[in-house]
């Protein structure tokens, strides 16, 4: 018997929407998702059968298949994403513009037919859990099997997601590999199109995809809803989508602390988000709530409380080792997907950075022979994993309370080789969304002094849905809307010496930073007054089980005045982009700034202080 949208759901929008969009899209089946491990490891087999999957050796790797996409569909395709808002001002100058209705007649022109011979999967999902004030609902439609099961990973998929959904609205992510099969036609391992479009309609609360299958351009409740709609959600029902970790710290004591932290792509959230804690800090505990989104609303004891939307990590996989996140490590041990990283002879997988023991022999990203002396790296940079977060050894007990985790504290760092000291406090919340809108990372590390700095607001310049200025003066109204907003903090694990080498080891010693933060929290560190921000000193970080000097720390802490004029200088091309919307108080903060930078001197010091 065929079930039809009737048998799961008489929402009447949703069964219109599918309607609308099989009429568009034309494919020779539908499938309503319920969820289950029947689905999910039928549509395995399938894609087995059919090459996209290959299954990895059962005793090493159980239950987690390796995929390897298109060589031309790798990544986020950044300028293929689109915000389609009425007027171009609302998506800001560091959005896409399309104009709504332009779009609209491309889309559908892209969309007629481009099922056909495929089967078209409706998949209901819960961004955040069931219960939660925080969660919303969204609904993909997709014709991609591998879409589907990665989304039963990153989402709570399935049928009982329409009960909870009921008769109320939802989020339309509509997404196409844009590679229609004509009859008879043999299909490739990983179809997709050349010709790709992420587009998001933020008060029609839409997502349409068209022509990649690849991470968060066909997984539409990572960055599309989560981040890029959900932020315009957020502004409208004041609330925050953020792209941040969640981490809670407990201390030997019992006393437990979290902090969400914003990082850009690529600087270690992940790591952070699981990090084991160093020698001198036996007792203490870090547990992983999310690594890439939180959702955080005002609580009702005055704070602010957050959600991990997401159900798993969809991390990058080189550079993944035992040594740099042993936690993520563990996780990856069983159910899992990897995509575009090598396949070793007994049916297991690596990547660059796992271990310094590549195999003799493997077959790269591509589907090529792969040795050791190899010119190209067996997994492809951007390769990744998809693995359950129920599964990671340092899950919070609270990982899906519905209410959230209270946040203390908000980081946010970038990847900067100078100016930027291992971690200094906001003097109030405006000086921290100062901090956080002109944080910025560097593109490449190029010779020391001289990498460019990609401005990266709050880490969200790929993920806000609306005008970045809109959103900072957003954020401003929240530390007012918040009786005791988080703290804000500024990091940079990435300092170098003169001699290019980095000043910081970073992973696990992060936990030193980590924890002056805590004590900042609870009111109870040390802390002095720098050009840029409060600072603790040597003597406030605790140093057990490192060999660290005052001297070096110091030179790690300096504020050069020069850099840090240049910096503010540099600052006021961000700024000027967003003409009268930028908020006031945030180009007086610069100017205080640049202030405090006058009447330093040329190198300030901790310790001259
Ligand atoms: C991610 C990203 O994949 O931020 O999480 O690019
Ligand atoms: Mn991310």
């Amino acid at each position: 018997m065929t079930l039809t949208g009737e048998d799961f759901t008489n929402n009447g929008r949703l069964l219109a929407w599918v309607d609308g969009a099989a009429d568009l899209c034309k494919p020779d089946h539908i499938h309503w998702c319920d969820g289950s491990q029947e689905e999910y490891d039928r549509l395995c087999r399938e894609m087995v059968e059919a090459g996209t999957l290959i299954k990895l050796n059962e005793q090493k790797r159980p239950d987690s298949y390796l995929a390897r996409s298109d060589p031309y569909d790798v990544a986020r395709v950044e300028d293929r994403t689109f915000i389609c808002t009425e007027k171009a001002e609302d998506a800001g100058p560091t959005n896409n513009w399309a104009d709504p209705s332009e779009m609209n007649h491309t889309l559908s022109g892209l969309f007629d037919g481009c099922m056909r011979g495929r089967t078209m999967y409706v998949c209901p999902f819960s961004m955040g859990p069931p219960g939660s004030p925080l969660s919303r609902i969204g609904v993909q439609i997709t014709d991609s099997p591998y879409a589907v099961v990665n989304l039963r990973i990153m989402t709570r998929m399935g049928g009982r997601v329409l009960a909870a959904l009921g008769a109320r609205d939802f989020v339309r992510c509509l997404h196409s590999l844009g590679a229609p099969l004509q009859p008879g036609q043999k299909d490739v391992p990983w179809p997709c199109n050349e010709s790709k479009y992420i587009v998001h309609f933020p008060k029609f609360r839409q997502v349409w995809s068209f022509g990649s299958g690849y991470g968060g351009n066909a997984l539409l409740g990572k960055k599309c809803f989560a981040l890029r709609i959900a932020s315009a959600m957020a502004r409208d029902e004041g609330w925050m989508a953020e792209h941040m970790l969640i981490v809670g710290l407990e201390s030997p004591e019992g006393e437990k602390t979290y902090i969400a932290a914003a990082f850009p792509s690529a600087c270690g959230k992940t790591n952070l988000a699981m990090l084991v804690p160093p020698a001198g800090f036996d007792g203490w505990k870090v547990y992983t709530v999310g690594d890439d989104i939180a959702w955080l609303k005002p609580g009702i004891e005055g704070g602010l409380r957050a959600i991990n939307p997401e159900t798993g990590f969809f991390g990058v996989a080189p550079g993944t080792s035992m040594a740099s996140n042993p936690t993520a490590m563990r996780t990856l041990t069983r159910n899992c997907f990897f995509t575009n990283v090598a396949l070793t002879d007994d049916g297991d997988v690596w990547w660059e950075g796992m271990d310094d023991d590549p195999p003799a022999h493997a077959i790269d990203w591509r589907g090529n022979d792969w040795t050791p002396e190899s010119d190209s790296p067996a997994a492809h940079p951007n390769a990744r994993f998809t693995a359950p977060a129920s599964q990671c050894p340092s899950i919070d007990p609270d990982w899906e309370a519905p209410q959230g985790v209270p946040i203390s504290a908000f980081i946010f760092g970038g990847r900067l080789s100078t100016t930027f000291p291992l971690v200094f406090q906001s003097f109030d919340w405006t000086h921290g969304v100062y901090l956080a809108a002109t944080m910025g990372s560097e593109a490449t590390a190029a010779a020391v002094g001289q990498a460019a700095i990609r401005r990266d607001p709050m880490a969200m310049l790929p993920f806000c849905g609306y005008n970045m200025a809109d959103y900072w003066h957003h954020w401003l109204k929240m530390g007012n809307d918040i009786a005791q907003p988080p703290l804000i903090f500024r990091v940079n694990w990435f300092r170098k010496d003169e001699n290019g080498k980095f000043m910081w080891p970073g992973f696990g010693d992060n936990l030193r930073v980590l924890k002056w933060i805590v004590d900042c929290v609870h009111n109870r560190a040390e802390r002095v007054e720098s050009p840029l921000g409060f600072m603790p000193r040597h003597q406030d970080l605790n140093w057990q089980g490192m060999d660290y000097d005052a001297e070096t720390f110091y030179r790690l802490m300096a504020v050069d005045r020069q850099a840090g004029m240049a910096e503010a200088e540099d600052q006021k091309e961000l700024f000027g982009r967003f003409g009268d919307r930028l908020p006031r108080e945030l180009e007086t903060q610069r100017r205080r700034l640049i202030k405090r930078l006058d009447r330093a001197p040329p190198v300030w010091e901790l310790e001259r202080q």
